[in-house]
């Protein structure tokens, strides 16, 4: 029976190497000095140093009480070692110079040595690109580990990862490839497998050292023979020529037999556990010559017979393997005569392999030469080693991928926020083609947004803010995004993008009329708020009475006002704290601009709140800030006019063109995104406290935006403890019931007052629907839900033409937004997802001609929202910072 491991790797014998071809060999020897290449003298191979294999990890040299001349017998390669103290995963990367789906043997040698000077022994693992090769762990510092692997390469390089579990720094003393040939180590059909070496043994040999030159497969051959057994072997050549294993002349001259002719030669071994799956490969040769005698033997596994009968030949090699892994605990080989044999069995070599199945695929190959083209491009330092999905849990940093069964992983988020990247937007973005997400805020990236940014169909989510990026973004994303499959996150500068600036004509230009005034308001804004900041502090330590709106600049006169407003001829909406009158700019741009009622304390402190947040605040779904007067009494905010007015009027029963059922949910996801936006895109989170459908303005091009944020309310972010707030603020039948009772603000009161606009969507029913008596929204619809009446709760003015299960979606996003408790309630993120899936939901329902909206649609008035409250707050509104 095999006791113990493999016999150490220490080698005694020097032998004279003739020189071995190594053809395709790589030899590292992990941690040498650089430009250090040796050939060692007992193998004759050839080593390099690891710097070409490896990026990061440091040189380590073992202590000299384990190292020559104290250890004459060691290894060479063995006494420098490549530790790895940062990082989780480390890798070195190998390309072997055969093509990919070659056969190769990879072995890995660890001796620790005590090399840190700490006498203590890691434990860490060892992978295969992402497949678990090994888990090292070691009995004592002198113990050299080695553990060997078959495989083949599944793409170009190979990776080999160490892998810190949190019981020691990682450490690789040597590493080497050697080429096999295709044919040999066969497995069954099919089944992706690599074999980790068990057991190698050089049968009835018993003065070698394991290591031998001749073999062309850089095998360890450990002798081993059995008292119980008589050494045979033959002096001659051996013929291996038609034998792929090419077991070298040594190991396969040296046999044995049973001692006692009539006996069995058997072996055994035990797994670890009882899953484990064996591959045996036998080598059997006649090495004695016997005129009128016969070997011929059977070989059986367990009592089955696995092979025979077996007549080896005179000098000819032969190797025989299970064609089906042997699976257990306990494995039992036993080789016996047959009747009509005279000779016992014999047995020269033997190697036994765990097949590990390769479960884990490297990730897509052209995902990963994009990824690796950014990291060289950007130079990102991020510890991006080995292969970028795998091993599942070590995934690279920024990077999440999406994992299926049989087919490799696909990289679909790559978040490289604040990763200090300059230069343009790298061509091998686009070639990551199943990417959901990309965020890239916060570098220095310049340059266009590039056209082929749109190639990334499954792109859902792209943040490019905080870039010194020109030019806008692709009309395609544009149309994406307004189509709510897709959430953009840019600067204001990209934001007028050519789909809304040059495409249409005769368009009521939404957001800044130029770029340059783009650009002009956005240096204004950094100005203004430096500034402010200088003020804000002046204006708190003097009591804060008198503060001053922001700066000069992007500032209107009252006179400009008046010229914009042609002199207040054109009333578009009352709002509890002054009118909204329409506007046009000298540029031709038409404007809202809400002017503040000298009278209204409240709506001066509303004013420079709204201010405040607005200049801060940028999002493609929230109204956009063009500007402000502020001249005594005379206040005036100057927003982008809404050529369709608000989401109330629009869905009033006066509206005569009823929205279709997508319309609904697309803007419902718009509204939904802005109100994201100020939940989870702000720091702190903004909250508006007002949501409801007078608040929800719809452009020319029917995109929602979220207006009004006279009342929102930043929260502390650090303490995200629900803020108390002594007046309850909103409107009713938007009011969160939990918010009214406990006077406890969080982001859910929001959420609870976009489920009602929701309702409202989904029915054409008001918040508070006035019959006889007032019912609440939520109360006339849920008997409908329980009766399952879909046709009654969906709005009568669809006709029906709504898919009925993205409709039931809906409604249920709806209910998981007013749930009493806020605590239940989905968050905005959520709600965002689940509505773009009643959005793909309605479009496959509904692939015929898309409604898109025109000159001929109702243009409703500007209604500037209705504030309920009017009752004096004394908070001071904490700056928000856009993410
Ligand atoms: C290890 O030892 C070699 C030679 O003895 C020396 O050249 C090398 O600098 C040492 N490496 C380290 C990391 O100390
Ligand atoms: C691989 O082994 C087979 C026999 O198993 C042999 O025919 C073939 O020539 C070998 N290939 C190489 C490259 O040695
Ligand atoms: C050989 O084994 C057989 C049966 O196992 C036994 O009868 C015989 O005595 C053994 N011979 C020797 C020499 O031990
Ligand atoms: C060889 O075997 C045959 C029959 O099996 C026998 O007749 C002959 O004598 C044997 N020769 C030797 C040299 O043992
Ligand atoms: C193999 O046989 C041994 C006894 O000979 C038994 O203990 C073991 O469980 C068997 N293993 C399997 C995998 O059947
Ligand atoms: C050896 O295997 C063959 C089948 O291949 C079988 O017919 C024969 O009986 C076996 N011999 C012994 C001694 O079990
Ligand atoms: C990955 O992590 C999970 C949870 O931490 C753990 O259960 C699992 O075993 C890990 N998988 C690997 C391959 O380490
Ligand atoms: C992952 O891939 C599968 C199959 O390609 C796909 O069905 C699934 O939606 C993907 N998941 C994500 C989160 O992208
Ligand atoms: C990217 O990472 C940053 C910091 O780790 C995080 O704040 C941000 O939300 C991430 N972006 C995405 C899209 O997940
Ligand atoms: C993108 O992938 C294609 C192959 O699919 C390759 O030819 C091209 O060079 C790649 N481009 C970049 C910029 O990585």
């Amino acid at each position: 029976m095999f006791v113990g491991y493999l016999t150490p790797l220490l080698l005694s014998l020097a032998v004279l190497v003739h020189g071995q071809l190594q053809t395709g060999f790589i030899s590292i020897d992990c941690g040498s000095p650089v430009n250090f290449n040796f050939v060692d003298v007992d193998t004759g191979i050839s080593y390099t140093p690891d710097g070409a294999y490896v990026s990061t990890g440091i040189n380590n040299n073992i202590s000299s009480e384990y190292a020559y001349p104290n250890n004459p017998n060691l290894a060479y390669p063995l006494s420098d070692l490549r530790s790895f103290p940062d990082g989780n995963k480390n890798c070195y990367t190998l390309t072997p110079a055969a093509a990919k789906g070659s056969l190769y043997l990879l072995r890995a040698s660890f001796l620790y040595g005590n090399y840190d000077g700490e006498d203590k022994l890691p434990e860490f693992d060892l992978y295969l690109d992402a497949n678990l090769w090994s888990s090292i762990k070691f009995g004592n510092a002198f113990d050299v580990i080695t553990t060997e692997i078959i495989s083949a390469s599944v793409s170009d390089t190979i990776s080999v990862c160490l892998v810190n579990k949190g019981l020691g720094i990682p450490f690789i003393s040597a590493l080497e490839l050697r080429p096999l040939n295709n044919s040999i180590y066969g497995t069954e059909l099919g089944s992706p497998v690599s074999l980790v070496l068990f057991e190698r043994f050089d049968i009835g040999y018993t003065k070698g050292t394991g290591r031998y030159n001749d073999d062309i497969y850089d095998r360890i051959w450990s002798p081993y023979n059995s008292p119980s057994w008589n050494i045979v072997s033959t002096s001659s050549e051996i013929n291996n020529n038609e034998n792929g294993y090419r077991a070298p002349l040594e190991v396969i001259r040296t046999a044995a037999v049973p001692r006692n002719g009539s006996d069995r030669l058997e072996f055994s071994w035990t797994a670890d556990d009882d899953a484990s799956k064996f591959y045996v490969y036998m080598y059997f040769a006649e090495v004695q010559l016997a005129k009128n005698q016969t070997r011929k033997f059977n070989i059986s596994w367990n009592g089955s017979l696995m092979f025979g009968p077996l007549v080896p030949r005179y000098l000819f090699a032969a190797t025989i393997s299970n064609s089906e892994a042997f699976t257990g605990k306990e494995h039992h080989i036993s080789i016996y005569k047959t009747v009509d044999a005279n000779l016992p069995p014999i047995l020269n070599a033997v190697e036994i392999y765990m097949a590990k199945q390769l479960d884990e695929l490297p990730t897509f190959s052209e995902d990963v030469a994009a990824v690796l083209n950014i990291k060289t491009a950007y130079q990102v330092n991020k510890g991006w080693v080995g292969d970028p999905c795998g091993p599942k849990n070590y995934t690279w940093e920024g990077l999440e991928c999406n994992y299926s069964v049989s087919l490799p992983p696909r990289i679909i988020s790559l978040n490289l926020t604040s990763s200090g990247l300059s230069g343009i937007i790298s061509a091998s973005f686009a070639n990551i083609t199943s990417m959901e997400s990309l965020d890239l805020s916060n570098n220095h990236l310049s340059g266009p947004v590039p056209e082929f940014l749109k190639e990334l169909k499954s792109l859902k989510f792209m943040n490019l803010e905080g870039n010194q990026l020109s030019g806008s973004v692709p009309t395609e994303l544009v149309d994406r995004s307004k189509a709510g499959l897709l959430t953009l996150r840019v600067d204001e500068q990209n934001l007028c993008s050519s789909g809304s600036c040059k495409n249409k004509k005769n368009v009521v230009v939404p957001v800044v009329a130029s770029l340059l005034s783009a650009l002009v308001l956005c240096i204004a804004l950094i100005i203004l708020w430096r500034l402010r900041r200088k003020q804000k502090w002046e204006a708190d330590t003097s009591n804060g009475e008198g503060r001053p709106l922001p700066s000069k600049n992007r500032q209107f006169t009252y006179a400009e006002v008046l010229n914009i407003t042609n002199n207040f001829q054109d009333v578009i909406g009352k709002g509890g704290f002054g009118t909204v009158f329409r506007g046009n700019m000298k540029d031709g741009t038409q404007v809202a601009v809400k002017m503040l009622s000298t009278s209204s304390k409240q709506g001066s402190k509303e004013f420079q709140a709204e201010a405040e947040l607005l200049m801060r605040v940028h999002h493609r779904n929230l109204a956009s800030f063009i500007g402000y007067c502020d001249e005594g009494s005379n206040m005036a905010l100057i927003y982008e006019y809404m050529a369709n007015g608000n989401l109330k009027d629009y869905l009033s029963y006066k509206s005569s063109n009823p929205l279709s059922w997508e319309m609904r949910l697309r803007i419902a996801i718009h509204a939904a995104q802005g109100l994201e936006y100020l939940h989870h895109g702000c720091k702190p989170p903004i909250i508006h406290r007002d949501v409801k459908t007078a608040n929800i303005l719809l452009s020319e091009n029917m995109d929602a935006k979220i207006a009004d944020f006279g009342l929102s309310r930043a929260i502390p972010s650090d303490d995200h403890s629900d803020v108390i707030i002594t007046t309850v603020m909103g409107t009713p039948g938007y009011l969160d019931p939990e918010y009214y009772n406990s006077r406890k603000l969080n982001e859910k009161s929001d959420v609870f007052s976009f489920g009602i606009v929701l309702l409202e969507l989904i029915t054409g029913q008001n918040a508070v629907i006035k019959k006889d008596e007032s019912i609440h929204i939520v109360n006339w619809v849920s008997p409908l839900i329980e009766r399952e009446d879909i046709g009654s709760i969906v709005d009568q003015r669809l006709h029906g033409e709504f898919d009925v299960s993205s409709a039931w979606k809906a409604l249920e996003v709806a209910m998981a937004c007013t749930r009493p408790k806020s605590l239940h309630r989905a968050t905005m993120s959520t709600v965002l997802t689940e509505l773009n899936q009643c959005l793909a939901m309605e479009l496959s329902h509904n692939r015929e001609t898309k409604e898109r909206f025109s000159e001929e649609i109702y243009i409703g008035p500007y209604n500037s929202s209705e504030v309920c409250s009017t009752s004096t707050t004394s908070y001071s509104i904490t700056r928000p910072f856009a993410r």
